[in-house]
């Protein structure tokens, strides 16, 4: 090497030590550090005061993460209400009468522009939103370290919802295929899936494993018989029931914990799709894994949420920051 392409090796490794950080659209652990300093504590504040008046808001805030990276990338675009020139999410089948939590949203964005206005992301908020809400119903075990950095879409799309968030009701392959489309592995199916250690479902996302016997008379093989019965009178047969709710962990309700995993070797899965993880070998295994090992569960589910929260990102000058989640500045 000549010592001119020697100096110049070394300026440019230089220019990339030093720019990369800000220059490289890559997330950043500390990207508001300095911008807004309280952005932790205000979000901790928002999401403690919303699930201490309501338990089951730490769900709620949990899903709406997930169903805001599942389309278009995690840009917010899942808060946008529709508009003359788009029909946003919101109303999708998957979202609506189901999700919860834009208005603990709109809360704490209010309170972040007070302190730091047009700085933070609506996108970021909801990650770190979601990482407060299980760190809020799980304990200190169950905290991760978020990336930020990213920006807010301009756009939403009703029809990408009903499309790539996956339904209760699709086969694990398609399910799995949503998430490998995505980026994420065979692996984040099964951690992910532990969100449900949380939360509630409505009859009508699981009402068909209940009443659908088969030719012998038998009902549904991997639904636990006295779990069978429980639902059953939560669930009568009748349309009229179909938005009761039922915990998707029947044992430790409100409590973020490894517990749904106990619950599917026991055929206690509430979901299709959650019992339909035993029906895969090496999903099944993963499993067992995770119901005999809390810690590792834990130390899974904190890097697949972080995984989760990188999918589709805008950074750089891409998107913008919304000064109200809703809409589009
Ligand atoms: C693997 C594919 C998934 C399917 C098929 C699925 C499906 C569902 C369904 C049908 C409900 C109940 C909705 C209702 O009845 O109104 C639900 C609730 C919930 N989901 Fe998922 N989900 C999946 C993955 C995830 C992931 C990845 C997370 C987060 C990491 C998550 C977190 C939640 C939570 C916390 C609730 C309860 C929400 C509340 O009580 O408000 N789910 N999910
Ligand atoms: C408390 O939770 C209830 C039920 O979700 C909700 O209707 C109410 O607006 C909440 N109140 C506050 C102050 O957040
Ligand atoms: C952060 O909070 C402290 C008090 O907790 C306050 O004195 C300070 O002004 C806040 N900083 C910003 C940028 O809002
Ligand atoms: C599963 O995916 C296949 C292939 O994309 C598709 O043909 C099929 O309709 C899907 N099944 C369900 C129940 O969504
Ligand atoms: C009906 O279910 C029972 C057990 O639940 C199973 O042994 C039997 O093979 C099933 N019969 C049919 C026709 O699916
Ligand atoms: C699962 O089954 C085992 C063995 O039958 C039992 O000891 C345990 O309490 C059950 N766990 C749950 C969560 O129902
Ligand atoms: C179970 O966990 C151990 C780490 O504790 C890991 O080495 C192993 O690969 C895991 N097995 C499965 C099937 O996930």
């Amino acid at each position: 090497m000549d010592p001119n392409s020697y100096t110049h090796s070394l300026f440019s490794l230089f220019v990339f030590l030093v720019l990369s950080p800000l220059a490289s659209g890559q997330l950043d652990y500390k990207f508001y550090d300095s911008t807004c300093p309280n952005l932790t504590k205000i979000v901790r504040y928002g999401v403690w005061s919303a699930v201490y008046n309501d338990t089951r808001m730490a769900a709620s805030l949990l899903r709406l993460h997930f169903h805001d990276c599942f389309v278009n990338g995690c840009d917010g675009s899942v808060l946008l209400d529709d508009t003359s020139t788009f029909i946003g999410e919101k109303n999708s089948g998957p979202n609506r009468n189901s999700v919860r939590g834009y208005e603990v949203i709109d809360d704490i964005k209010a309170n972040i522009e007070k302190s730091c206005p047009s700085t933070v992301s609506c996108a970021d908020i909801l990650t770190l939103v979601a990482r407060e809400a299980v760190f809020y119903a799980g304990g200190s075990t169950y905290y991760w370290t978020v990336l930020l950095g990213r920006r807010d879409g301009t756009t939403a799309s009703q029809s990408a919802a009903n499309q790539q968030i996956p339904s209760p009701f699709e086969p694990l392959e398609n399910i799995t295929a949503k998430f490998t489309s995505k980026g994420l592995e065979m692996k984040d199916v099964v951690v992910l899936s532990g969100g449900h250690t949380i939360g509630f479902a409505q009859c009508s996302s699981f009402k068909q494993r209940l009443f659908n016997f088969n030719s012998s008379g038998n009902p549904d093989p991997t639904l636990d018989s006295s779990l069978l019965k429980n639902l059953q009178s939560t669930c009568p047969n009748q349309d009229s029931s179909n938005s009761n709710l039922a915990p998707l962990d029947p044992v430790t309700i409100n409590k973020f914990d490894n517990v749904y995993y106990k619950n599917l070797v026991n055929n206690s899965g509430i979901l299709q799709s959650d019992q339909a993880l035993m029906g895969d070998s090496n999903m099944a295994a993963m499993v067992n894994n995770y119901s005999k090992y809390p810690y590792l569960f834990a130390k899974d589910f904190g890097a697949s949420m972080v995984k989760m929260g990188q999918i589709g990102v805008l950074t750089g000058k891409d998107g913008e920051i919304r000064k109200n989640c809703r809409v589009v500045n």
